[in-house]
């Protein structure tokens, strides 16, 4: 039973919840480090499983533990597109179907069970289902273009992926902990059913001495977009329009709610040597700029008890996250089961309904 350490009680029913998700794509391992022919062992959202790049390529996401008596199926080695358990041999193919049992005279009928994989990024990503319905998560303006990446930090913080999440739209400790001299504010707009963005909307400044500097050479607005992907996958786009820096903050939740993350630098592909140079330049600025943004508050997410007991207007934004995160589709820590929503709202109306109440009052 994962333990409930770091979250304030509330009847949200998916928002910070430890023991429930998003239904949708995770990140899972790094591609390059699941060659062809490779197993690694991977526990995804309290699940186990053996993931294997087979010799087509294509990485399979199957329950670890055989259907037989149980081993661990990383412990055993990829055939062609199949896997071979360790211990008395029964192979599976890539959807799982046993298709030899070795010293058993009539095969049986067994199958295990495999998910969706993708790979974006430089990442492998898993479905936490049966079908995937939506896109891996993207960075909207490079959605049809090939990129470059690289991997920044990987980090894990006693605190939960929606929370760590709503750091980036949470408008006014930009300027208690980051210093801006901008007072920031957010237009919300869906990107899809999973996905919600918000596009920084304010210009000002012009008491900061920085903020004058620059505008002697540029003085057009300043790109500030967050886009979010099933709660807990986010990408930042920022920077003056003749230059976007793009960074993914890839969660997933741990047992007990806490997070596991992963840094990815992002820019569009450029041709040829001088070309990939400049790409090279970028993504270290890239990693300059996350690196600003993520020292600031490290600290907060080892220790906070997240609850918005006073939400100001400042949070709204947050708000509009919180409600976005309540309307998906949640599903159970382990065994990934939906969680079919209550039928008496009365039951479980106090908090997510009252949290906009709450806004209006303070505004
Ligand atoms: S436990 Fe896998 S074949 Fe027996
Ligand atoms: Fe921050």
């Amino acid at each position: 039973m994962p333990l409930h350490t770091s979250h304030a009680k509330t009847s949200l029913k998916i928002f910070n919840h430890p023991d429930r998700f998003i239904q949708g794509w995770y990140w899972a391992i790094r591609s390059s480090d699941l060659k062809i022919g490779a197993v690694k062992p991977l526990s995804l959202m309290g699940k186990d499983l053996a993931v294997y790049r087979g010799e087509d390529g294509v990485v399979i996401a199957i329950d670890a533990y055989c259907p037989h008596m149980g081993a661990h199926l990383a412990e055993g080695r990829v055939e062609g597109n199949s896997i071979r358990c360790f211990f008395h041999n029964w192979k599976f193919d890539q959807n799982g179907a046993c298709t030899e049992m070795p010293c058993v005279d009539h095969l049986i009928p067994v199958k295990s069970s495999t998910y969706p994989t993708a790979e974006k990024y430089g990442m492998v990503w898993i479905w936490t289902g049966d079908l995937a319905n939506q896109s891996v998560p993207f960075v909207p303006e490079l959605e049809d273009l090939e990129c470059e990446i690289a991997f920044g930090d990987r980090f894990t913080k006693k605190c939960h992926p929606n929370v760590m999440m709503i750091n980036a739209i949470d408008a006014n400790h930009f300027n208690t902990v980051h210093n801006f001299p901008i007072e920031i504010e957010f237009a919300k707009r869906s990107l899809n059913q999973n996905a919600i963005a918000f596009n920084n909307t304010t210009r000002g400044g012009d008491d900061s001495l920085l903020v004058k500097l620059v505008r002697r050479f540029y003085k057009n607005e300043a790109t500030y977009n967050m886009s979010y992907w099933f709660g807990s996958t986010g990408t930042v786009t920022l920077g003056p329009d003749f230059q976007h820096f793009y960074l993914m903050f890839a969660l997933r939740m741990l047992e007990g709610g806490q997070t596991e993350g992963q840094t990815i630098l992002i820019t569009r592909k450029r041709q040829g040597i001088w070309g990939w140079v400049l790409s090279q330049i970028i993504l270290w600025l890239t990693w300059l700029v996350g690196n600003y943004f993520a020292k600031g508050d490290t600290k907060i997410f080892q220790t906070i008890k997240f609850d918005l007991k006073t939400p100001t207007k400042a949070d709204r934004s947050i708000v509009d996250f919180i409600s976005h995160v309540e309307t998906q589709t949640s599903i159970a820590w382990e065994t990934w089961e939906v969680i079919e929503p209550e039928s008496s709202p009365q039951q479980h109306s106090q908090h997510p309904d009252r949290i906009p109440e709450l806004v209006r009052e303070t505004i």
